[in-house]
C-alpha cells in the first residue's frame, strides 16, 4: 500500500511516500529553520506563511522522487495535531483537497504517534509489544506504554518545559543557534569539565519530568557573563548530561515497573547521540532509535503511523486540532 504522508505541525513542511508502512520511497523536508534562527525561536505566523509557500512543491517533489503520479497513491495521511494551528491547517487543508480531487482515502494522523512509528521505518526487526516509548521533542516529553498498534497508556510527562525546549533555551543562553539540540551536542564534544546541575523530580514516585529549573540554574550562572569557547563547551556538556540523566532515571523506573523488554526513543531529541548511547548502556533492554533525520519532523513517520492504524475518515470530518494528545 502506497501512502503519501503530509506533516506540517510546526516549522517543517514535509511529505513522503512510504510503502506498507516501512519502505521509504521518498522523504522530502523543507524547513523554515533559518528564518526562526534569526528570531531565536518560532513565530507561529511566520511558520504558517512558510508552510503555505512550501507545501505544493514539497508534495510534488515527494511524488517525483518516488517516481509516482498522484493517481498511483492508495491513500493520503496527514498530521491533524498536536502542533501550531496555522501550520497544521495548511497541511490538513491541502491533503483534504488532494484526497477530494483524486477520490483517495484520507487518514488523519496524530503527530506524537507518528514520532513513535519512525521506529518502524526501514527496520528489518521492528519493535514488539509491549514497549515503552520515551517521546522527546521540542514540544513534548512523555513516557508512554504501547501495548499494541495504536494502543497507548500515558505514564507521565513534563510538568513545564519539554526536553527539546530545554536544549533550545539553554543553547540561547550559551549564545548557540536555534534549534539548540544539535549545537549543544556538538559543543559538548569538546568539554573538559561538568558543572553541577539539578536533576529535578529525580526521586519523585511518578513518571513526570521538569526542565524549567534546569534552564534557570544555567541562566543564574551564565547570564551577563562573556563565556569563552571552552566554557560554552563545558556548559553544553553539563546541560546535555543533566537532561539525559533526568530522562533516563524515569525511563529506567518505568522499564522496571512495567517489565518491558524494549524501549523506543522518539522525537527530535532522540537524535541526540549521548541519549542513545546512555540509554543502551543504562536501561539494559533493547533500545530502538530511528536515524536522526527520521527522529525530527518528517512525512514518512506519518505515513507509517497511518498504515499500521489504517482508519480513513470522510474528509469533511477532518480538522486541524492543535490540542490533540495520545
Ligand atoms: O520532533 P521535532 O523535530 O519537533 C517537534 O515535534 O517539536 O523536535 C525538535 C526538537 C528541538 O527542540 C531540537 O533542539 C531537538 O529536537 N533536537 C535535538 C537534537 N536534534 C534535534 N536535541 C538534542 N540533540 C539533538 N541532536
Ligand atoms: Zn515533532
Amino acid at each position: 500500500m502506497l501512502i503519501l504522508g503530509v506533516e506540517t505541525s510546526c516549522d517543517e513542511t514535509a511529505a513522503a511516500v512510504v510503502e506498507d508502512g516501512t519502505k521509504i520511497l521518498s522523504n522530502v523536508v523543507a524547513s523554515s529553520l533559518e528564518l526562526h534562527a534569526k528570531t531565536g525561536g518560532i513565530i507561529p505566523e511566520t511558520a504558517a506563511r512558510e508552510q503555505l509557500k512550501a507545501i505544493i512543491p514539497v508534495i510534488e517533489n515527494a511524488l517525483n522522487e518516488a517516481s509516482l503520479k498522484p493517481a498511483d497513491l492508495d491513500a493520503i495521511a496527514v498530521t491533524n495535531g498536536p502542533g501550531l494551528f496555522g501550520s497544521l491547517s495548511i497541511g490538513v487543508e491541502t491533503a483534504k483537497t488532494l484526497a477530494y480531487s483524486l477520490s483517495k482515502p484520507i487518514v488523519p494522523t496524530n503527530h506524537l504517534v507518528g514520532h513513535i512509528y519512525a521506529n518502524w521505518l526501514e527496520n528489518s526487526t521492528p519493535p514488539a509489544f509491549p514497549n515503552l516509548d520515551l517521546l522527546v521533542s521540542g514540544g513534548h516529553t512523555e513516557l508512554v506504554l504501547m501495548t499494541d498498534h495504536g494502543q497507548f497508556q500515558w505514564l507521565g510527562g513534563t510538568r513545564d518545559d519539554a526536553a527539546g525546549e530545554c536544549f533550545d533555551k539553554t543553547a540561547r543562553l550559551l549564545g548557540l543557534p536555534y534549534p539548540g539540540g544539535p549545537p549543544i551536542q556538538k559543543a559538548a564534544e569538546k568539554a573538559r569539565k561538568i558543572y553541577a546541575l539539578p536533576r529535578p523530580l529525580h526521586d519523585s514516585k511518578d513518571f513526570d519530568f521538569s526542565f524549567s529549573g534546569l534552564k534557570t540554574a544555567v541562566a543564574l550562572q551564565v547570564e551577563d557573563k562573556k563565556l569563552n569557547d571552552q566554557e560554552v563547551a563545558d556548559w553544553a556538556a553539563s546541560v546535555q548530561e543533566a537532561i539525559v540523566d533526568s530522562l533516563l532515571i524515569k525511563t529506567k523506573k518505568a522499564v522496571e515497573k512495567y517489565k518491558v523488554k524494549e524501549v523506543l526513543l522518539a522525537g527530535g531529541v532522540a537524535a541526540n547521540a549521548k541519549l542513545k548511547v546512555e540509554a543502551a548502556k543504562r536501561l539494559q533492554v533493547k533500545v530502538y532509535t530511528a536515524p536522526p533525520k527520521l527522529c525530527t519532523d518528517n512525512g514518512a513517520m506519518i505515513a507509517a503511523a497511518a498504515f499500521f492504524n489504517y482508519q480513513p475518515v470522510p474528509f469533511q470530518q477532518i480538522q486541524a486540532d492543535s490540542s490533540l494528545f495520545f
